[in-house]
């Protein structure tokens, strides 16, 4: 029997990114170029994630251009665009979708999302049989990647996707940062930090030097809120200069006076075509009730795109490169609707594709954090944490200027 031609010449896989953007997009687009170009496809970009299939098509050429993986973002541009029918738009879009694969000879798609863009990608191998392969994408870093930690001698199931690592750095930075200004003002400082359903990225700012987290797995009901506030009265009375910074989730469940029950704090009442609603202000509400019920001035700081804006970090760049290399080995086997994930949290030298593996890309969200990652008795995270994310990051210097001047009494 003739061995099958393993060289892809003549034939195109398209890329496209959907959802909120990450600072490792571009490299993860770069790096998914470059393999399949290796192999022998064209390689096209498509626009604004599916809004770039629907219609007359959006679609750009990506094969022998040169390409700036360090560059944040995503230069094929991303939307939430879902093309099955949703609530928010009941039309079935996906004849359209079909239709342009066929218009522009598109053989295989590469979609590079979380979740929701991932899970339509699924849908559509299934469903009509297109050959798709997904990439992990997210700051949140709540992808159900399998990715194993070894950690005193347990396997704990973690998560390692691209664009948490570049954003996680931010995260310990700001934190880190802001003890400056707390300490000058002697506030609390409560940083927000974006995370829908776990707290991953939230960790980030308790390896920056923060004295209590809250995080989405965890609901602050009417009793934790009460020991929430005597525990912040202890770390402000311990602080040696009276300043701490205390971090939150965005997806914060907090219980709410007036309401009576627990409940998240809402950015708009506005869903995207996935039906999630927008999250942002539980860092203004948890200062103001600080305030209110301890009498010590808090201030509320929402770190927002931070975190995902700005270059592609090292680590960021080697894994993309690296679950790159494992879709160049999915296409030659012409293995679809799978997705590449590194199987264990290591250094960034052990990054290489013999620490990767592909899981099935439908339903791959959520992975909360795993118990031994948080105290729920300390209201923050475990050395356990610390663990997981010294493989990742480097732990930041905290330069601190210890003063203890003579107080001068007028003679
Ligand atoms: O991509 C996930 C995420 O970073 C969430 O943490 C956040 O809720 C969401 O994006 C917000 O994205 P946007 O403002 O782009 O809608």
């Amino acid at each position: 029997m003739k061995p099958k031609n393993k060289i892809f010449s003549g034939k195109t896989l398209a890329i496209l990114t959907g959802g909120g953007d990450t600072p490792a997009l571009n490299s993860s687009i770069e790096s998914v170029r470059n393999r399949a170009s290796m192999l022998g496809f064209k390689v096209y970009g498509i626009r604004k994630g599916w809004k770039g299939l629907l219609g007359e098509g959006d679609v750009i050429d990506l094969t022998n251009h040169p390409y700036d993986g360090w560059y944040g973002g995503t230069a094929l541009l991303s939307s939430r665009t879902n093309p099955f029918p949703t609530k928010k738009n009941p039309e079935n879009r996906v004849p359209q979708i079909l239709n342009n694969l066929k218009r522009y000879h598109i053989d295989v798609l590469v979609s590079i999302g979380g979740d929701d863009t991932n899970g339509a990608a699924k849908r559509l191998y299934e469903t009509e049989g297109i050959p798709v392969i997904g990439f992990p994408k997210t700051i949140d870093n709540d992808l159900r990647t399998h990715t194993m930690h070894s950690y005193n001698g347990k396997e704990v199931e973690a998560v390692l996707c691209p664009g948490f690592p570049s954003a996680v750095q931010g995260i310990v930075d700001f934190s880190n940062r802001m003890r400056t200004t707390c300490e000058s003002h002697q506030r609390i400082c409560v940083l927000e930090v974006m995370g829908r359903d776990a707290g991953w990225l939230t960790g980030g700012a308790y390896y920056g030097g923060a004295e209590i987290s809250l995080i989405p797995e965890i609901e602050i009901t009417k009793e934790r809120k009460e020991v929430f506030f005597e525990k912040v009265k202890e770390a402000y009375l311990n602080s040696p200069k009276k300043a701490i910074v205390v971090a939150v989730s965005e997806g914060v469940r907090w219980y709410d006076e007036a309401k009576g029950k627990v409940d998240v704090v809402y950015a708009s009442s506005e869903t995207d075509e996935y039906g999630h609603p927008r999250f942002g202000g539980i860092s203004g509400v948890i200062a103001s009730e600080i305030t209110k019920k301890l009498g010590i001035e808090a201030r509320a700081q929402i770190t927002g795109y931070y975190p995902r804006s700005g270059q592609c970090q090292e680590y960021d760049r080697k894994l993309t490169v690296t679950l790159a290399d494992k879709v160049a080995d999915l296409l030659l086997r012409e293995e679809y609707g799978q997705m590449p994930v590194i199987t264990k949290i290591v250094k960034q030298i052990e990054l290489e594709e013999y620490n990767t593996s592909s899981i099935d890309m439908g339903s791959i969200g959520n992975r909360p954090l795993q118990d031994i990652y948080y105290n729920l008795d300390q209201y923050n995270f475990t050395p356990a944490y610390d663990d997981f994310l010294s493989h990742i990051i480097d732990k930041p210097e905290i330069n601190e200027f210890k003063y203890d001047f003579p107080i001068v009494l007028p003679k």
